[in-house]
């Protein structure tokens, strides 16, 4: 565990990356293009940086849904855990006052959350550097499915909340069993919702309510402007970097296994048992 505080290193080998051999597409997504989109967007105003820093998290009104369900008093330490970027714990820091702590496994993006938003984050994965029972409220938003283990995430996640306290879930989930009809993102497995609720029951979260990511209204005019010019200008920055190509990739299935149904965003709140 580290707690990274220093910009993007330019003398990472990543960087010098010229092809795909070897490349894990997780890490380009997740790390390199993390910290590509950080450059771009510490040039925007404050409240532009929060769309441009939600990747995979769902709408504002999915957000203000689950904080309306979490209700994190002002100052309470509100775990984000797989943090990505930083964009949906600075939104729950701005509509509720709550104090986010960060989790997130790539260097990139915890140095991007810290960069663009000023939000400690702890460099972990599924082993939380966070005491037993410490926290209050939080959520772990499109995290799941890239999970490789996914029972110990959630008993991690278990472990760490007081009893009693609320979580919030987005899990990415296959319409049916089986293999689906689309190609999927490398390195995600969407479970089905029957099998992630055996899962939650497993580790003693329990389901106070629940509900779609797509019964919410997309970005809103304003926020779809801010992510569609930060991707035209990591487009035109490294549009030809292989590393930009296959988060590229990874981010298309995504959008292709959303639009035709086979995989949806099951929107959570459980409660600590
Ligand atoms: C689709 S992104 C979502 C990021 C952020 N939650 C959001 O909604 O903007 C998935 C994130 O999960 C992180 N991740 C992958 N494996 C993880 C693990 N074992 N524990 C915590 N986070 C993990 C990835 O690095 C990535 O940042």
């Amino acid at each position: 565990m580290s707690s990274p505080t220093s910009p993007a290193d330019p003398t990472d080998p990543k960087d010098e990356m010229n092809s795909t051999d070897d490349m894990d597409s997780m890490d380009a997504e997740f790390d390199t293009v993390a910290a590509w989109t950080a450059d771009v967007v510490s040039g925007l105003d404050p409240d532009q940086r929060i769309p441009a820093g939600c990747r995979g998290s769902g709408s504002p009104g999915a957000l203000h849904w689950l904080l309306d369900h979490l209700a994190p008093e002002a100052g309470e330490v509100f775990l984000d855990a797989g943090a990505g970027v930083g964009g949906p714990a600075a939104f729950a820091a701005r509509e509720t006052g709550a104090r986010p702590v960060l989790t997130e496994p790539e260097p990139g993006a915890c140095r991007a959350a810290q960069t663009l938003f000023g939000l400690p984050a702890l460099q972990a994965g599924t082993q939380l550097p966070i005491a037993s029972g410490a926290i209050g409220a939080g959520w772990s938003l499109g995290v799941l499915c890239t999970v490789d283990d996914q029972p110990a995430y959630l008993a991690e996640l278990r472990r760490v909340l007081r009893p009693g306290a609320r979580f919030g879930l987005i899990v990415y989930c296959a319409a049916h069993p089986g293999t689906l009809r689309l190609e999927q993102p490398e390195g995600n497995d969407f479970p089905t919702v029957e099998a992630l609720e055996a899962m939650l029951d497993g580790a003693s979260l329990r389901v106070v309510s629940s509900s779609w990511t797509d019964h919410f209204a997309a970005f809103p005019a304003d926020w779809e402007e801010v992510t569609s010019t930060v991707h035209a200008e990591l487009e035109r920055r490294h549009g030809e970097d292989p590393r930009w190509q296959v988060a590229e990739e990874q981010s298309n299935r995504m959008g292709s296994l959303l639009s035709a149904g086979e995989v949806r965003g099951r929107m959570l709140v459980v409660e600590s048992v």
